[in-house]
């Protein structure tokens, strides 16, 4: 039996504004994860979708960062509609939101 129908892993890591990879906090990603977590529970599904914060992915050029398991779909995510269309599309209706995976074959290979 599994936990939890998804899990969903936002990238929070934080670099020096010098760094030439940049990072995913200084993008806007705490903000986003506090959105999708507040969604999640207005919507009554955080017992079965779990959304926590993860160290960098290694995926910073395409951040801020989401992968969402167990289907492992890699999204760069720029706004908060960015954040509701992959609740409603993907989180809620299995539907991969094509516009904003990541196009690179190490992360989305299908
Ligand atoms: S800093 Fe977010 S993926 Fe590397």
């Amino acid at each position: 039996m599994k936990r939890f129908d998804k899990h969903i892993f936002i990238c929070e890591n934080k670099r020096t504004d010098e760094h030439p990879k940049g990072c995913c906090y200084n993008k806007g990603a705490a903000e986003f994860k506090e959105h999708l977590k507040k969604r999640l529970k207005e919507l009554g599904l955080s017992s079965i979708i779990r959304a926590n914060t993860s160290g960098c992915l290694d995926a910073c050029e395409f951040g801020p960062v989401m992968v969402i398991y167990p289907e492992q779909t890699w999204y760069g995510v720029k706004s908060l509609s960015d954040v509701e269309e992959i609740i409603e599309s993907d989180i809620m209706n299995n539907r991969i939101v094509n516009r904003l995976t990541i196009k690179d074959k190490r992360y989305n290979r299908d």
